[in-house]
């Protein structure tokens, strides 16, 4: 090893969140306490998981059709009634309200001829098939059949339709395919006890934007995953986001930390306070640009700003709602990746959501943007359809995602060239860092242990 290649290698001392934390006297949330419990060894990922049809239907077979799987939001389905078709690879679900405390999943197929029921957003007392017009309860039991002295042998009391799994959390639906999976709770790790205090049963959708995108499902989930991109992807961010930290609990749950408003510990020399608070505000709007006074630094304006809007926004004070808050869930990036494709931010900086689905072949997908402000009491928002932005539109074509947009297409870009070089790759395997992509080998084992454990 040569004399720059060995001083490259020296562990980092750094305002890492790690540091901060270390440095904390105020009582700390169980989410920056948590240590994290899984130690991977580093090791290489074959370029086939990408590419691989036999490994996509390997996925279908061994992983989707085993995990919890976020399939909506309770407020996209609000009454009694209301319905959304969910699709996962040749799957396609209805997810329905039965009652105000109750919601039902079934398989999206009529037991006639077999159409799709449901094919969007809908509603109604009852499932009415568009072809020859059976109708099924919401309790998914046959309620009425066309010229039914036509069908002697179908048997009411053996035509319900077919339940898959459902369980809540947070105000989120899921779905398990499996006979008999494993507890939602179980799966969603510290996830559950960590959010405990970020109210996400109280958020409610505002936007949904969906986009194609011609990747793997994998290479989406991994653009996000890590922080070490940042430097060459998003430059713009260095002067107020500094080094990530990884934590991760069991099998499907990484945590990523960033701080915010300490610019990355390589491109801090020469800069000021209100240089930092100017590069914040340009990606996440805290208000007019301004100076920041003498004694104080972009996080404490941030921070001031982030509670008052907090306020106005809700009608009341973080601490109120989230009495022991403290300023990393006011301020900072906790994002949370829930295996197989969920991703969560925890605390109140971003009140987002990133879902990636698999798309109809190896080298396409979905991703979904959703923002889900907490809602200021008894305010309505009705049910939010998607968005949906195409191949080539861009995540800031749509207006509804702000300025924030820049960073989301900065890395789409990648994605798509991500692909299109695997595929010309001559290499078998991807190489990852030791650290910060810890996340990318969490996410790939936990893949075999789906895959290898049939
Ligand atoms: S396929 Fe549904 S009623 Fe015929
Ligand atoms: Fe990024």
């Amino acid at each position: 090893m040569d004399k720059m290649e060995a001083q490259d290698r020296e562990p980092r001392q750094s305002d890492t969140f790690r540091s901060y934390l270390a440095r904390e006297t105020k009582p700390l949330p169980e989410a920056l306490r948590a240590p994290s419990t899984i130690d991977l060894e580093t090791v290489n990922v074959p370029i086939a998981r990408y590419v691989s049809e036999g490994f996509a239907s390997d996925e279908h077979e061994h992983v989707w059709s085993q995990v919890w799987q976020m399939a909506c939001r309770l407020e996209d389905i609000p009454e009694v009634g209301d319905r959304l078709r969910y699709d996962i690879g040749h799957r396609s679900v209805v997810v329905v309200r039965v009652s105000q405390t109750e919601v039902k999943a079934y398989v999206n197929a009529c037991l006639h001829r077999g159409r799709l029921l449901c094919e969007g957003m809908e509603s109604g007392k009852e499932l009415r098939c568009r072809f020859h017009g059976w109708t099924f309860g919401l309790d998914g039991r046959l309620n009425s059949v066309l010229d039914w002295d036509e069908f002697p042998h179908v048997k009411r009391s053996e035509n319900s339709l077919p339940e898959v799994h459902v369980g809540l959390w947070g105000g989120f639906v899921f779905l398990n395919f499996a006979d008999n999976p494993s507890p939602l709770l179980e799966q969603l790790e510290v996830v559950p006890e960590h959010f405990g205090a970020w109210h996400f049963d109280q958020r409610v959708k505002t936007v949904h934007v969906r986009k194609q995108l011609r990747c793997n499902w994998k290479v989406a989930i991994e653009a996000f995953i890590e922080g070490y991109h940042v430097i060459g992807t998003h430059p713009q961010l260095t002067p107020y986001a500094g080094e990530f930290e990884y934590r991760q609990f069991g099998r499907h749950v990484n945590l990523m930390l960033g701080l915010t408003g300490v610019p990355h510990p390589k491109y801090r020399d020469g800069l000021t306070e209100t240089d930092i608070f100017t590069a914040m505000n340009r990606d996440f709007p805290y208000g007019a640009d301004r100076d920041v006074p003498e004694g104080k630094t972009a996080r404490d304006i941030a921070f001031e700003t982030m509670t008052a809007t907090f306020k106005a926004m809700i009608g009341k004070d973080i601490f109120e709602l989230s009495p022991g808050a403290v300023d990393y869930e006011i301020l900072d990036m906790l994002q949370y990746f829930v295996f197989p494709n969920l991703f969560l931010f925890g605390g109140f900086q971003s009140p987002i959501v990133y879902r990636i689905l698999p798309g109809p072949s190896v080298d396409s997908c979905t991703m979904e943007i959703i923002i889900m402000p907490i809602s200021a009491d008894g305010q309505e928002h009705g049910r939010v359809e998607p968005i949906e932005l195409g191949y080539d539109e861009r995540w800031s074509d749509c207006p509804a995602l702000g300025d924030s947009a820049l960073v989301f297409d900065q890395d789409t870009s990648n994605v798509e060239a991500v692909q299109a070089g695997m595929r010309a790759s001559v290499r078998s395997h991807t190489q990852l860092s030791l650290y910060q992509e810890s996340g990318i080998r969490l996410l790939h084992d936990t893949l075999s242990f789906y895959i290898d454990e049939e």
